[in-house]
C-alpha cells in the first residue's frame, strides 16, 4: 500500500517535471521556390514543374528523385545542416504529423512559386508565397491544438524561418511577354511592387510568431543556361542580372528596416551574387570546369527544360556549376551556402545561448574548398 502511494507520488512528480520542463525543439520553417523545394510539387499532380524523374537526386540518399531540383542538396539543406537543425520534410509529404512537425519543422517551398500570386501561372500548380504562409497558418492551428497556445507561441517564436523566392517573379513572370506584369510595370516599378508585397509577407510572418528569419537574395540569374540559350551571343543576359542586383539592393533595405522596427525581430539577408558571378567568369579558380551549360542535357537540344531519364549526364557532376537549365548543382550549392553563412553570420543552434549573449560573434563557416 505504502509502495503504491509512493510510486504514485513519484509518477506525479516525474509527470509534473515533464510538463513543467516541456521543451520544444528548435526547428525550421522554409518558404521558397524550386531552389528549396524538397518534394511538394511531386504531390501536385498537375504541376508542370516537378523533379520527379531520374536523374534528379542522383547524388542524394539512395539516388532516386526526391523532389529536389538538383543532383544533391539545396542551399537551405546545407545552411540548416550547418546550424545543426533537422531537415524539414515537404508540407505535402503524407507522413507529416504533429509529432514530425514538432521534431523537424516544415518546408512549404514549391517549384515555380514566387513572391507574387500571379508568378509561374503556366506551371498550372504551385504554391506562391501567400499560399505557403496560409498553409503555415494551418500548421499552427494543428500544433496549437496539440500542445496548447502557450507552448505553441514559444515553439513558433524559437523556430528559424527561411524565405527564399524572387527568381520566378522575373524569369517566369516579368520577363515573359505572356504575363501582364511585363507590360504594366517598368524595372523600377516592378521591383517596388515586389518589395511592397514582400514587406507585407514578412510582416505577416512576424505577426504569426517568426522572430529569427533569413531572406536569401538572388544570384546572377541572367547567367543560368536557359537565359544564355535565349541570348543571341550565348552570353549572360545583363538586363536579367541587373534586375537581380536591384532586387538584392532593395531587399536588404526592407529586411534591415523590418529587423529594427518589428519587436524582437532578427531578420537577416544573405546573397551569393558576387561569388557566383566570379565562379561563372572563372570556373577553374573554384574547382569547376563548366559554368555555362547544364550537366544533365538532352543531346544537343537546348533548352532541354528538364532533366529526364533519356538525358545524358556530364562526366564529373561536381565540376559543373549548373545541374539543369535553371538550377545549380550540389557543389555550386555548397559554394553558395558557404558564402551566405559568412554573410548571415549565425551561430550553430548547439552553440546558441538563449539567455542574452552580449557578443554576437558571427560564426564563419569552415571553407570546404581551400584552394
Ligand atoms: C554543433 O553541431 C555541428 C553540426 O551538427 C557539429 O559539427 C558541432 O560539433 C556541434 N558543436 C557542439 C559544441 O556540439
Ligand atoms: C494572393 O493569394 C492569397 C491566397 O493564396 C489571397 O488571400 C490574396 O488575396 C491574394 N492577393 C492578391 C493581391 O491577389
Ligand atoms: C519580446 O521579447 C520580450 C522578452 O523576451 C517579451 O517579453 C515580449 O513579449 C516580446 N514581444 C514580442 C512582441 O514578441
Amino acid at each position: 500500500m505504502r509502495l503504491t502511494v509512493l510510486s504514485l507520488v513519484i509518477y506525479t512528480t516525474i509527470f509534473g517535471v515533464l510538463i513543467d520542463g516541456y521543451n520544444c525543439k528548435i526547428v525550421q520553417f522554409i518558404f521558397g521556390d524550386s531552389l528549396s523545394d524538397v518534394g511538394n510539387n511531386n504531390y501536385l499532380s498537375k504541376s508542370l514543374a516537378r523533379a520527379s524523374l531520374p536523374w534528379y537526386g542522383i547524388d542524394f540518399g539512395n539516388g532516386m528523385p526526391n523532389g529536389r531540383f538538383s543532383n544533391g542538396r539545396t542551399v537551405a539543406d546545407i545552411i540548416g545542416d550547418n546550424m545543426g537543425l533537422p531537415r524539414p520534410p515537404a508540407f505535402l509529404d503524407p507522413s507529416l504529423t504533429e509529432d514530425v512537425i514538432l521534431e523537424n519543422g516544415v518546408n512549404y517551398a514549391s517549384g515555380g512559386g514566387g513572391i507574387l500570386n500571379e508568378t509561374g501561372s503556366y506551371f498550372v500548380q504551385r504554391f506562391c508565397l501567400y499560399k505557403q504562409i496560409e498553409l503555415f497558418q494551418g500548421t499552427q492551428d494543428l500544433i496549437r491544438a496539440k500542445i496548447g497556445n502557450t507552448e505553441a507561441d514559444k515553439f513558433f517564436q524559437e523556430a528559424r524561418y527561411v524565405v527564399a523566392l524572387g527568381s520566378n517573379d522575373f524569369i517566369n513572370n516579368y520577363l515573359m511577354p505572356v504575363y501582364s506584369d511585363s507590360w504594366i510595370y517598368s524595372d523600377d516599378s516592378f521591383v517596388q511592387y515586389l518589395m511592397q508585397t514582400l514587406r507585407e509577407q514578412l510582416t505577416l510572418l512576424h505577426s504569426l510568431g517568426a522572430r529569427q528569419l533569413m531572406v536569401f537574395g538572388l544570384g546572377p540569374m541572367g547567367c543560368i543556361p536557359l537565359q544564355r540559350v535565349l541570348s543571341s551571343s550565348g552570353g549572360c543576359q545583363e538586363k536579367t542580372n541587373k534586375l537581380a542586383q536591384m532586387f538584392n539592393t532593395e531587399t536588404i533595405k526592407v529586411v534591415s528596416e523590418l529587423s529594427s522596427t518589428l519587436p524582437n525581430a532578427t531578420f537577416k539577408f544573405g546573397d551569393a551574387y558576387d561569388v557566383v558571378n566570379n565562379v561563372i567568369a572563372n570556373p577553374n579558380n573554384y574547382g569547376f570546369s563548366n559554368s555555362d551549360s547544364p550537366c544533365c542535357s538532352f543531346g544537343k537540344i537546348r533548352p532541354a527544360l528538364t532533366c529526364i531519364p533519356a538525358s545524358t549526364l556530364c562526366k564529373d557532376r561536381s565540376k559543373y556549376v549548373f545541374w539543369d537549365e535553371y538550377h545549380p548543382s550540389d557543389s555550386a550549392n555548397q559554394l553558395i551556402a558557404d558564402e551566405m553563412i559568412k554573410k548571415l553570420g549565425f551561430k550553430p543552434i548547439n552553440q546558441t545561448d538563449n539567455a542574452a549573449s552580449p557578443s554576437p560573434v558571427p560564426a564563419v563557416a569552415p571553407s570546404s574548398d581551400g584552394n
